[in-house]
């Protein structure tokens, strides 16, 4: 099948090349002539694991093309992907700015029936206004072409984007037209043996269904934010409160782990978006407004540790803090919504110096802190290294943000013998608190018993 997608960020260039790896040829199409650029010369812009050499192996077998041209993009195929940002706007609603004008190049486009298909998270009623701005345009052509808009939601986790797209949990297909979802269902057919996988219901379902998702998991992840900072209080363990909840079928082990706040390019600005969706119907959705402020708080609390650990935010000052991770979770270079940028600021306001390493999403850092704090500022705060080693040197503190597989297993002792404060703070609860404080360290997680 010949299928294209519009808008090659992680989404669309994540399922543009499982689409052409299970043998479809896909064009992918951007407005970033950098990005195209660098794709067409084998660079992937973005960090995710095993994607280079699927992007390699089918763009050498003529199966992944890459395109700056409309025109070329909507010749090429019958269904149309849709891939774009919806970041929030202003008033947290989801900025449908890129997705209709996307639909609108295709209307001004096409000359045969085609199948457009909404991948990105776009609020309920979405494709209605896809649909509208299609027609407006064939309208203004004096066209009486036939097209379908479906929804098809994407719920791939960077980091584990291919193994996702690849070995779906669900495929979920809104659609009103039968030709449009048996399309689907061909399309789909490589990943959803027996189509099993492969869950149909209307546009607007299918449209909420994205958000319903993301909004629980973010919820659970609060949750257990708020019980982390209670059990810390009650001399309990929240590690020991997961494991014995996690084991009831009906609650489940996954995404109940206590940490800085979630971050990333979606649970912030969907939940946010679905609470505006609520107010814009009259409806105050009360359990997500708490997710969401329990979220932003929970970004202060490593900071609000620190500042305990040296007696106030004075003895912060002048002090040199070791960051272990960067992005917003292992395995990629996304530092959208990084807890990261939260506390590096409150410790640069702090008077304090970082050493930070991270071990592919540096130079990412270094770009939003630029634009966020100024050039200058960032220079004169932060120093950025190559490896966890350098930057524990000459370090007071350690703090892990973000749990990579190389910071699981450190040497305590020797990080005893050169954090000047011995004190680590543990944004992941990734270490045992007994092993630290056995090697001389300070520890202080999220919701366990701190030890000193
Ligand atoms: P992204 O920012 O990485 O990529 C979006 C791309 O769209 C950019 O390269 C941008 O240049 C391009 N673009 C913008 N306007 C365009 C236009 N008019 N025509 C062509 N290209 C255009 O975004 P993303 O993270 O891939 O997210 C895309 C959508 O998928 C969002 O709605 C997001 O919520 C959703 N989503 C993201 C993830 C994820 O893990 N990142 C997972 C599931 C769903
Ligand atoms: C999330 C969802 O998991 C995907 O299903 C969805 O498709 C995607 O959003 C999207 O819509 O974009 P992603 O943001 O890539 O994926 O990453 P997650 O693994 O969900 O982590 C999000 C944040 O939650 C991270 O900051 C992570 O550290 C945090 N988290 C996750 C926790 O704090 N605790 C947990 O138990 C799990």
């Amino acid at each position: 099948m010949k299928i294209t997608i519009i808008g090659t960020g992680y989404v669309g260039l994540v399922s543009g090349a499982c689409f052409a790896d299970v043998g479809n040829t896909v064009l992918c199409l951007d407005v970033n002539e950098e990005k195209i650029a660098m794709l067409k010369n084998g660079v992937i812009p973005i960090h995710e694991p095993g994607l280079d050499n699927m992007v390699e192996r089918n763009a050498n077998a003529g199966r992944l093309l890459f395109s700056t041209s409309y025109d070329e993009a909507v010749a090429h195929a019958d269904c149309v992907f849709l891939a774009v940002g919806t970041p929030p706007d202003e008033d947290g609603s989801a900025d449908l700015t890129h997705i209709l004008a996307a639909a609108r190049s295709i209307g001004q486009r096409i000359d045969k029936p085609v199948v457009v298909v909404d991948k990105s998270t776009v609020p309920v009623g979405t494709a209605d206004k896809v649909r509208a701005a299609i027609q407006g345009e064939l309208d203004k052509r004096g066209s009486t072409l036939s097209f379908s808009v479906v929804s098809n939601p994407e719920f791939l986790k960077e980091g584990a984007a291919i193994d996702d797209f690849m070995r779906p949990d669900r495929i979920v297909v809104g659609s009103d037209d039968t030709v449009a979802t048996k399309l689907m269902r061909q399309l789909y057919a490589p990943f959803s043996r027996n189509h099993e996988k492969l869950v149909e219901m209307d546009v607007r379902s299918a449209e909420l269904t994205k958000y319903a998702a993301n909004a629980m998991l973010a919820t659970r992840i609060s949750f257990m934010n708020e019980l982390a900072n209670l059990a810390e209080v009650l001399g309990a363990d929240i590690e020991a409160v997961r494991h014995g909840m996690g084991l009831d079928p009906r609650i489940g082990s996954q995404f109940l782990y206590a940490g800085m706040g979630y971050g990333g390019s979606c649970f912030p600005k969907d939940v946010k978006a679905l609470v505006k969706t609520g107010g814009d119907h009259g409806q105050v959705l009360h359990i997500l407004e708490a997710t969401e402020l329990v979220n932003d708080n929970q970004k202060n609390v490593l900071f609000k540790k620190l500042t305990r650990f040296y007696g106030g935010v004075e003895g912060l000052k002048g002090k040199t803090v070791a960051v272990w991770g960067l992005s917003f979770k292992p395995n990629t270079d996304d530092m959208r919504e990084a807890p990261s940028l939260v506390l590096l600021k409150e410790l640069f306001d702090a008077g304090c110096h970082v050493r930070a390493y991270d071990p592919v999403a540096s130079s990412e850092a270094l770009r939003v802190l630029a634009r966020e704090h100024g050039a200058a500022r960032v220079e004169s705060m932060l120093t950025i290294v190559s490896s966890a080693a350098a930057a524990t040197e000459g370090a007071d503190a350690l703090v892990l943000v973000t749990e990579w597989k190389e910071f699981r297993a450190p040497d305590f002792a020797g990080l005893a013998t050169i954090l000047r404060d011995k004190a680590i703070f543990d944004g992941r609860n990734i270490y045992d608190p007994a092993v630290v404080a056995a090697a001389g360290l300070a520890y202080e997680g999220i919701g366990r018993v701190s030890r000193t």
